[in-house]
C-alpha cells in the first residue's frame, strides 16, 4: 500500500513535471526551491491567511474597500495562527511549505526564512463580472484585483526591502469557486468548456501583470478533487478534469511565451485522489464527510461533543474545504516534488 502511495505521487509528478520540451525540468533552471527565499501567494480560502491588518476571516491585509496599504503597514502585518487564522482550522499548505506561520500566535513573514507574503482573498473567484462570477461578497477581493493590489502597492513595498525576485516563488491558487459558481449559475446542461477557457485567459493576463514586474518562477495548482466533497456536488470528476486540463494548456502556453520563466504546475488533484484512494496511510479515518462541530472553539480538546473523532483524523474541514491535516499530508508531497525540479 506504501508503494502504491509513492507511486501514484511519483506518477503525478511525471505526468506534469515538464510542460514544454525544453520546459523546467530540462532547462538550465534559474530557480532552485532550496534557495528560495519568500513565496508570493495569491487564490482563495484554501490559501489566505488570516493577518492582523487583513479583513477577519478573508484576508492578511486589506479588502475590496481598501486594497492600498503602505510598505510600513504591509510590514507591521503579522500572520495569525489559530483555529480561525485559516479557512482548515490550522495551518495551510502557504504556511506548511515555508513554515512560516505554522505555531499558534503572531508572525512577521520577514523573520521567517522562507517569507511568506500573501494576498490571497478567501472567497476569490479570478474576475468580478456580473455575467460570469460575480462577488461572494462586496469587500470580495477577486484574483484579479489581488493582482493589481500587488502591482501598486505588495511589489513596491517588497521592493523597498530589496526582496529578491530571483530567489521569490509566485504561487496561484485559483478556479474553486469559479468552477462552482460557473456551474451553479450556468446550471448543469452548460458548455462549460469554452467558459474554462475565457477563466484561464483571465488568470493569464493577469499572471503576464506578475512576470512583467520581473518574477519568473510560478507555481500552479490545479483544481482538488471537488467531485468528491461532502454534500450536494455542484461539479463531476469530468467536469474537475476538463477544468484542469485547459489550465496545464494555459500554463504550457505560458511557459511557450516566457523561456525565461520557470513554470511548475502541481499536480494536487492526483495527489489528493490518491489520498482519498489509499486515506488509511495517513491516518485519516473519514474522507466521506466532515465534522459538523468543525467551528468550535472547543473542537481540538473536545471533538467527541460534536460525535467526532479528532479534527485531524478528518480529509474534509467542512463541505468546501480540506483540514489543516489534508493541507500538510499533501504538502509534504509538493516539498518532495518541488525538491526533485531543479
Ligand atoms: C470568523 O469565523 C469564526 C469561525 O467560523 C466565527 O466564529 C467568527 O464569528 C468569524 N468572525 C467574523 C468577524 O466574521
Ligand atoms: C484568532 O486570533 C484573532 C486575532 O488575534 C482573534 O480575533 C480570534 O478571536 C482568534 N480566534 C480564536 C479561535 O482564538
Ligand atoms: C456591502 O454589503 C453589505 C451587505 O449586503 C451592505 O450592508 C453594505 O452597505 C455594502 N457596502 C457598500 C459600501 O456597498
Ligand atoms: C458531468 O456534468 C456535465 C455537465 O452537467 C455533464 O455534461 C456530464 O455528462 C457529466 N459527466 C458525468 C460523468 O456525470
Ligand atoms: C438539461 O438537459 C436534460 C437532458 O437533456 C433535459 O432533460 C433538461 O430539461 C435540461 N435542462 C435545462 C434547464 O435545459
Ligand atoms: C464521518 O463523520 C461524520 C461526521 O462526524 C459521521 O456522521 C460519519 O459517521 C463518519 N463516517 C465514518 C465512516 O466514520
Amino acid at each position: 500500500m506504501a508503494l502504491r502511495t509513492i507511486l501514484g505521487a511519483s506518477l503525478a509528478a511525471l505526468t506534469i513535471a515538464s510542460p514544454t520540451p525544453g520546459g523546467s525540468k530540462h532547462s538550465k533552471s534559474k530557480f532552485n526551491w532550496r534557495s528560495a527565499k519568500s513565496l508570493i501567494a495569491f487564490g482563495d480560502s484554501y490559501t489566505y491567511v488570516q493577518g492582523t491588518l487583513g479583513h477577519q476571516n478573508y484576508s492578511f491585509i486589506g479588502d475590496n474597500f481598501d486594497l492600498s496599504f503602505t510598505p510600513e503597514e504591509l510590514f507591521s502585518d503579522r500572520i495569525v495562527q489559530n483555529l480561525t487564522g485559516t479557512a482548515e482550522g490550522g495551518p495551510n499548505w502557504v504556511e506548511f511549505l515555508t513554515n512560516c506561520g505554522v505555531e499558534d500566535g503572531l508572525h512577521d513573514p520577514r523573520k521567517c526564512k522562507i517569507q511568506l507574503w500573501n494576498f490571497a482573498f478567501a472567497g476569490a473567484n479570478t474576475v468580478d463580472d456580473d455575467d460570469f462570477t460575480p462577488l461572494h461578497h462586496n469587500y470580495t477581493v477577486p484574483f484579479e484585483s489581488q493582482v493589481d493590489q500587488f502591482v501598486s502597492y505588495g511589489n513596491p513595498a517588497l521592493e523597498s526591502i530589496k526582496l529578491s525576485k530571483r530567489n521569490a516563488l509566485v504561487a496561484v491558487w485559483i478556479g474553486i469557486n469559479d468552477i462552482n459558481d460557473l456551474s451553479s449559475l450556468r446550471g448543469r446542461n452548460a458548455s462549460f468548456a469554452p467558459l474554462y477557457e475565457q477563466d484561464q485567459d483571465y488568470v493569464f493576463e493577469s499572471v503576464e501583470k506578475i512576470y512583467d514586474l520581473g518574477y519568473k518562477n510560478f507555481l500552479f495548482m490545479n483544481l482538488p478533487p471537488l467531485d468528491r466533497r461532502p454534500g450536494t456536488q455542484h461539479v463531476n470528476a469530468s467536469m474537475v478534469s476538463s477544468f484542469n486540463s485547459i489550465h496545464a494548456a494555459h500554463a504550457d502556453a505560458f511557459q511557450a511565451k516566457h523561456r525565461d520563466a520557470t513554470v511548475l504546475q502541481f499536480d494536487v488533484n492526483s495527489v489528493l485522489n490518491n489520498v482519498l484512494d489509499n486515506y488509511q496511510d495517513y491516518g485519516l479515518k473519514n474522507i466521506t464527510n466532515y465534522c459538523p462541530g468543525y467551528n468550535q472553539p472547543d473542537i481540538l480538546t473536545n471533538p467527541e461533543k460534536y460525535g467526532c473523532t479528532e479534527l485531524d483524523t478528518y480529509f474534509w474541514y467542512n463541505s468546501g474545504h480540506l483540514t489543516s491535516r489534508t493541507h500538510e499530508i499533501f504538502t509534504k508531497e509538493l516539498v518532495e516534488w518541488l525538491a526533485k525540479q531543479c
